[in-house]
């Protein structure tokens, strides 16, 4: 739709005086900013170099503090009546763009008053506060009325913070922002400071409200899901009204996953236009509010779930909220999951910036689940090693009287029948194959069977003399308590110093119920969903200090644990336990959306799958699986030679292509969403000098011939030679062409049939 509206130019003079010129311009949606970037373009002195570097500047006279990093800029001000108003949240804008004094909205009537139409970094309930509120206290006199202003700021490098406080109480807040200087994305956050001489409780917060540019016909992306069915990318167009996306599960979960996108309606390429997108770094209960509000204004607010919430605060006390990234792309949604991609790595991981790239693991879950033994153990360990597998890991099973998941979850000594001298024959076979050796573990858990609930029945989640609900006949370990805390740092330590462990899988299936906590107060018991995800990190914490080899897999009974505060303290993910490899290609491509392909493990399990009873080809399961971080999880007793001679291809292969995978940018070329008949990624290296893309054909259909393929992210001056990784070069198409070639004219592949794969790859011939 186009509209007037105005775009305020302001620029400095000589003589240090200002110049504010409002620049009235027709055009579609946010034309002001479009006609800003032309300005931009046409007076090429006011450009500033776009390269990796970040700034937080602030302008005493109009009271705005400009951020600026990579191909972002934001914005915000303190207007008036002393609240922090966004400004500009977008792309980069000139470095001489200069943002008048804020003034807060007059509000629409008196239905719609001025506090609700501003668009607020960070509003408390109070002053009839109708939108989404970022903070909602109770005091103990009754009074719930809050209304923070501006105090002061603080500016250290790439962080910002803005102090706020009560118009009348000592109830302050500080607003934290950190800006990434390689992406541009922003991380905030929220701290509560209780200065007052009495308790308050805390029944909302979040950690930050973010305001897009005023506008209608926006679309907001989303990821849902189930056990075995993760990763479904969902959009909707952004009306007037509320979308919550939450978890009330005590854990991150699958139904939603703690992420957005947000980009203008229709548009439909992956590579162009703008989007705002953001993660939350929490994996406890957790609530993403996107909201239109009648000023077709959206604001995007999350934190800590509301519900069933309550947060005592003692004078001197604080909270800290978990963070919340976002980001702006001018480079449509690829753009957006490139970015992410990259700060993941960057900054998120637990090595960033240089996080060890995935060795290639087995794992023999599915292949033998409980029945687990020294023996068989190491025989399976002696075919992974023939076909180059670097890790093995043993998986549920090895514990307690642990025969199937009725028992022993919770008693963690290795089983004497299973291994009778304890897992050290195992793990110094395995290393003389030449890999690494990890373990399977679930420590948040307990079986009502087992040794550790009889000795402490009241270490649960429970509500007294009420039943205790289980999932997978297990209970939840409260450990927000400090004796199970205690407890589960203590058995890992132990673990981890006791043997050469290298790795864990860290489970976690089932969540919570009756999230009871009785031995505290019943006003403190609600806090139970803070400091059990804050105990949860801190052993995570404490055992990679004290074991600093040490690598960690983020697994819920599939993916449901996958967010951006859990990947602080774990090496990799797993997405599904759904490792039907044609399915994968849809759970896989909806988890690219948020999380890197570095992190994505991804098994060659056994054919016929038990998911779907479908038949594929080694050579498929194995292009599948490489998109992501390549695992081996099937049977390898029922191997034929040539599929370990297949394998060990495949691995060899896979080795040569990781860093670009796990590393690179990714392109997704053709969606396998929607009923696609085919499906194709490519990863491109940090330095453009290599390629792969990975090609399928679900079905082939009335001699339709494979579409062509246009790869992206090369340099087009430079030539590029094209190989076979898996499949076939097509017959008379040229094998040298440059980047631009590939690129506009693009790429044929030659698939026919059913559940077919390929993969090619591309080398640059000269830097
Ligand atoms: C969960 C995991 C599986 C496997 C089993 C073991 O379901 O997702 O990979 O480890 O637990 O019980």
């Amino acid at each position: 739709m186009s509209t007037w509206s105005s775009a305020n130019i302001k620029r400095r003079n000589g003589n240090g005086s200002y110049t504010i010129k409002p620049v009235w311009v027709w055009g579609p949606r946010y034309s002001g900013l479009l006609w800003m970037a032309l300005i931009c373009m046409a007076f090429p002195q006011f450009v500033r170099a776009q390269s990796h570097d970040a700034s937080i500047r602030f302008d005493k006279d109009a009271q705005v503090f400009r951020i600026d990093a990579a191909d972002t800029s934001y914005v915000i001000g303190i207007n008036e009546k002393k609240q922090v108003q966004t400004l500009y949240w977008g792309k980069r804008l000139c470095a001489d763009d200069i943002f008048a004094a804020p003034h807060s909205d007059p509000g629409s009537s008196s239905f719609d008053s001025s506090t609700n139409t501003t668009q607020q970094e960070f509003v408390a309930w109070g002053g009839g506060l109708y939108v989404e509120p970022d903070l909602k206290v109770t005091f103990p006199d009754g009074n719930r009325d809050l209304v923070l202003h501006y105090v002061s700021y603080t500016i250290k490098g790439s962080q910002l913070s803005i102090l706020l406080k009560d118009i009348s109480r000592d109830v302050y807040v500080e607003l934290q922002y950190k800006v990434d200087a390689v992406t541009g994305i922003l991380r905030r956050s929220a701290q509560v400071q209780n200065r007052t001489s009495g308790q308050l409780t805390i029944e909302q917060i979040s950690a930050a409200t973010w305001n897009l540019p005023r506008g209608m016909d926006y679309r907001l992306r989303y990821l849902t899901g189930r056990w075995a069915a993760e990763w479904n990318l969902h959009e909707q167009v952004i009306q007037p009204g509320k979308t919550i996306l939450e978890s009330r599960r005590g854990s991150t979960g699958d139904q939603n996953n703690p992420w957005f996108a947000i980009d203008w309606n229709g548009s439909n390429d992956q590579d162009s236009g703008d989007v705002w997108f953001g993660d939350l770094g929490w994996s406890g209960s957790w609530q993403i509010s996107i909201e239109q509000d009648q000023m077709q204004q959206v604001r995007v607010t999350g934190g800590p779930n509301s519900f069933d919430f309550g947060y005592r605060l003692i004078p001197g006390e604080h909270l800290q909220t978990p963070y919340f990234y976002a980001g702006y792309s001018h480079e449509g949604i690829g753009g957006a999951s490139r970015l992410l991609h990259r700060f993941e790595i960057s900054s998120i991981l637990p090595h960033a910036p240089n996080p060890k790239l995935r060795p290639v693991l087995y794992n023999s879950w599915e292949a033998t689940e409980f029945k687990v033994d020294e023996a068989d153990q190491e025989a399976l360990a002696e075919k992974a090693a023939s076909i180059g597998v670097e890790r093995f890991v043993v998986d549920d099973g090895w514990f307690g009287q642990r025969a199937n998941d009725h028992a022993g979850l919770g008693d963690w000594y290795v089983n004497p029948v299973k291994f009778p001298q304890g897992l050290k024959p195992l793990i110094d076979k395995v290393h003389s194959l030449g890999m690494d050796f990890g373990l399977w573990v679930e420590p948040e858990m307990v079986n009502p069977d087992s040794d550790l609930y009889r000795e402490h029945p009241d270490w649960v989640l429970n509500f007294t003399g009420r039943p205790r609900s289980e999932g997978r006949n297990q209970l939840m370990l409260n450990l927000a308590r400090p004796d199970v805390r205690a407890f589960v740092f203590g058995f890992l330590d132990k673990l981890l110093s006791d043997n050469d462990i290298a790795f864990l899988k860290w489970d976690y299936n089932r969540n919570w119920s009756e999230p009871g906590w009785p031995a505290v107060a019943p006003d403190e018991q609600k806090r139970v969903y803070i400091d059990y995800v804050r105990n949860l990190y801190s052993i995570l914490d404490e055992l990679r200090e004290k074991h600093p080899g040490i690598e960690i897999e983020s697994c819920s009974g599939g993916g449901s644990r996958v967010d951006l505060g859990i990947m602080r303290y774990t090496d990799e993910m797993w997405p599904s336990d759904n490792t039907d490899a044609f399915d994968r290609l849809q759970i896989q491509d909806g988890f690219s959306y948020a999380y890197a392909p570095g992190v994505m493990m991804a098994w060659v399990t056994d054919s016929p799958t038990w998911v779907n009873q479908r038949t594929l080809s080694l050579e498929y399961r194995f292009l599948s699986a490489m998109q992501g971080s390549l695992g081996i999880g099937a049977n390898l007793n029922h191997w034929k030679p040539e599929d370990f001679r297949t394998a060990k291809k495949m691995v060899a292969e896979y080795k040569q292509i990781r860093e670009t995978v796990q590393r690179g940018s990714l392109y997704r070329l053709i969606s396998p969403q929607n009923g696609s008949e085919q499906s194709v990624t490519e990863s491109v290296s940090v330095d453009q000098r290599h390629a792969i893309a990975f090609v399928f054909l679900h079905s082939s259909q009335k001699l339709y011939p494979f579409p062509r393929i246009f790869l992206r992210g090369l340099k087009p001056e430079v030539m590029y030679r094209a190989a076979a990784l898996s499949g076939r070069l097509v017959d008379g198409q040229p094998a040298i062409e440059s980047g631009a070639y590939w690129m506009q004219h693009g790429f044929d592949a030659e698939l026919r049939g059913d559940f077919k794969a390929a993969a090619f790859t591309l080398e640059a011939l000269q830097n």
